[in-house]
C-alpha cells in the first residue's frame, strides 16, 4: 500500500492511493524545492508583519524554512515521501519539526497561487542564468570571428556556393542569430515581473494581507492584477519554452553548418579529434557528432513549446490540475539550454576555418559574377543590361570549361564594351569580400563595425541578466527582513 498524502491535509484521504500517487507531482517539483521554500520564507514574513501570526510562530517557521533551503542547496533536502506535491512535503516536514504551528504556514494562500510562485521564480532564475551564458558564449563568437575577416569562404543558398564572403562574416552571423534568441530570453524576465503568491485559489482573500510587501520581498515589481487570471496563467511559461526554442535553433543552425563543411565535400573547416567521433565499423570515418546532437536537441525545444500550447489550449478561466503537465517542458528548458551552450562554448577552440578551401571554393570566379555586374554599374550601366553581360560571360566560360578569369579580353569586350581589365579583378575573392562595405554586408570594416554593435548588445543582455536577483541572494536578505508589525 503506497504511502502517499499521509497529511491528510487537504481534507480528503479517500483516494485511492495508487491514484494519488499517480497524479503526484512530488518527483518533478523537488526541481523548484528552493523556490518553494524561498516563497513560504517571504509568505510567513508578511502573515507576521500584518498581525496574522504571532511573530514568534513565524520566526520559527521561517527559521525552519530557511534551514530547509540551505539543505536543498546542498542537495541534501530530506523530505517526508509520500505526499501529494512539494507543497505538502514542506508543510509536512515542518509538522514534523515544530508540531501545530506549521499549521499556520498556509494562511491566505492556495498552493494554486504557490505552484504559480514557485515556477515564476524558476522561469526568471533560469532565464537570467542561461542569458548570462548565453552573452557569454556570442563574446567568445565575437572575438572568434575577429581574425577572421580576411579569410575567404563561400556563402551558401540554396545549399549552392553563392558569394565570397568572410569566415568572420559567418561566425557574427551565428553571434547576431544568438543575440536575437538572447533578446527572447530578456523578454521572459519582462513576463515574470509580478509576484502570483496572495491570490489564493482563484478570488483573493478575506484577510488583511500585504502582497506588495510579499512582491518586494522577492525583489518582483508588484503583485499580479486579477487573481482568477493568475492561478490559471502559464503564459510566463511559454514565452520560456519560446525562448528555450529560440536558443536552439540558433545553436542549432551554427551547428548545421558545421556539419556540412567540416565534411570532406566541402572541407572548409576541420574538427580537431577533441569535438570529433569515429565511427564503430568504417575506419576512416571521423563524425561531426557532437554538431548533430545540439542540431537534434531543438526537437526538444519545439516539442516544449507545442506541448505547452496543447495543454493550455481550451482550459476554462481558473486553476485546472491539467496545469500540473507544465512541469516537464518548463523544468527541462534550463539545464537543456545550459548544457546545448556548454557544449558549443567547448568545441569553439576546436573549429577551424580552412582559408585554402575556401579559395580553392571561389576560384572559378563565378560566386564573384554579381560584383562584375556591378563594377559595370559602377560604369554607368543599368543593372539588368550588366547582369546579362556578366551571365553571358558565365555561359562563355562554362562552355570553354575555364574559369571567369581566364576568358580573353577580347571575349570580355565582346560581351560588352565597357569591361576591361579593372572590371575583371573583382573577379578575385579577396578583393570582393574587401569591396563589400555597405552596411551589414561582408567587407571587413563593416563585419568589424558589426561586431563591435554585437558586443555592445551582448553586454547590455549580460547587465539585464545581472539585475536578477539569484534565489540565494533573496533568500540572504530575507532572513533580515524583521517579523514584527509595522
Ligand atoms: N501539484 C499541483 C500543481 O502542481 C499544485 C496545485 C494543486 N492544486 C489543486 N487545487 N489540486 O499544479
Amino acid at each position: 500500500m503506497s504511502t502517499i498524502a499521509r497529511t491528510g491535509a487537504t481534507g480528503l484521504d479517500g483516494m485511492l492511493p495508487e491514484l494519488v500517487q499517480w497524479s503526484s507531482s512530488y518527483g518533478h517539483d523537488l526541481s523548484f524545492a528552493r523556490e518553494d521554500l524561498l516563497g513560504s520564507a517571504a509568505h510567513v514574513t508578511m502573515l507576521a508583519r500584518t498581525g496574522l501570526i504571532p511573530v514568534a510562530d513565524a520566526q520559527e517557521l521561517r527559521d525552519q524554512l530557511v534551514a530547509l533551503f540551505h539543505d536543498a542547496e546542498a542537495s541534501r533536502l530530506a523530505l517526508p515521501v509520500g505526499e501529494e506535491d512539494i507543497h505538502m512535503a514542506v508543510e509536512a516536514e515542518l509538522g514534523r519539526r515544530l508540531g501545530a504551528v506549521a499549521g499556520r504556514l498556509h494562511t491566505a494562500r492556495s498552493r494554486n497561487d504557490q505552484v504559480a510562485l514557485d515556477l515564476t521564480l524558476h522561469v526568471r532564475d533560469q532565464a537570467a542564468r542561461r542569458l548570462e551564458e548565453l552573452a557569454d558564449l556570442a563574446r567568445r563568437l565575437i572575438a572568434m570571428a575577429r581574425p577572421l575577416v580576411a579569410l575567404p569562404i563561400p556563402a551558401f543558398t540554396h545549399r549552392q556556393r553563392a558569394q565570397p564572403i568572410s569566415a568572420a562574416f559567418l561566425v557574427a552571423s551565428w553571434a547576431s542569430a544568438l543575440l536575437r534568441a538572447g533578446e527572447t530570453l530578456a523578454f521572459v524576465l519582462d513576463r515574470t515581473r509580478l509576484c502570483p503568491l496572495g491570490s489564493g485559489a482563484c478570488s483573493g482573500t478575506s484577510l488583511p494581507t500585504d502582497r506588495h510587501l510579499v512582491a518586494s520581498i522577492l525583489a518582483f515589481d508588484g503583485p499580479t492584477r486579477n487573481a482568477l487570471d493568475t492561478t490559471g496563467d502559464r503564459d510566463f511559461a511559454l514565452d520560456w519554452a519560446w525562448a528555450g526554442a529560440r536558443v536552439l535553433l540558433a545553436l542549432g543552425k551554427l551547428s548545421s553548418d558545421l556539419v556540412d563543411y567540416a565534411s570532406a565535400e566541402y572541407a572548409l573547416v576541420t574538427l580537431d579529434p577533441a569535438v570529433s567521433t569515429g565511427s564503430s565499423m568504417m575506419p576512416q570515418k571521423k563524425n561531426p557528432d557532437i554538431f548533430e546532437l545540439l542540431r537534434g536537441k531543438t526537437a526538444t525545444g519545439i516539442a516544449n513549446v507545442v506541448h505547452l500550447l496543447t495543454l493550455v489550449k481550451g482550459l476554462p478561466s481558473g486553476y485546472n490540475r491539467d496545469q500540473q503537465e507544465d512541469r516537464v517542458p518548463v523544468l527541462s528548458t534550463g539545464p537543456t539550454l545550459a548544457a546545448c551552450m556548454r557544449a558549443v562554448d567547448l568545441c569553439l577552440d576546436h573549429v577551424h576555418f580552412r582559408g585554402d578551401r575556401g579559395e580553392a571554393a571561389l576560384a572559378d570566379g563565378f560566386t564573384q559574377s554579381t560584383d562584375l555586374a556591378e563594377a559595370l554599374v559602377r560604369k554607368g550601366v543599368p543593372f539588368r543590361e550588366a547582369y546579362k553581360a556578366s551571365g553571358e560571360l558565365v555561359r562563355r566560360a562554362t562552355s570553354q570549361g575555364v574559369h571567369l578569369s581566364a576568358l580573353s579580353l577580347d571575349d570580355v569586350r565582346d560581351v560588352h564594351p565597357e569591361l576591361d581589365a579593372d572590371c575583371m579583378n573583382v573577379l578575385d575573392p579577396r578583393r570582393a569580400i574587401l569591396a563589400k562595405e555597405s552596411y551589414g554586408g561582408t567587407g571587413p570594416k563593416a563585419v568589424l563595425r558589426s561586431l563591435d554593435e554585437l558586443q555592445l548588445l551582448a553586454g547590455r543582455l549580460h547587465d539585464r541578466a545581472q539585475l536578477v536577483p539569484r534565489l540565494d541572494a533573496l533568500l540572504a536578505h530575507l532572513a533580515h527582513v524583521p517579523l514584527e508589525m509595522r
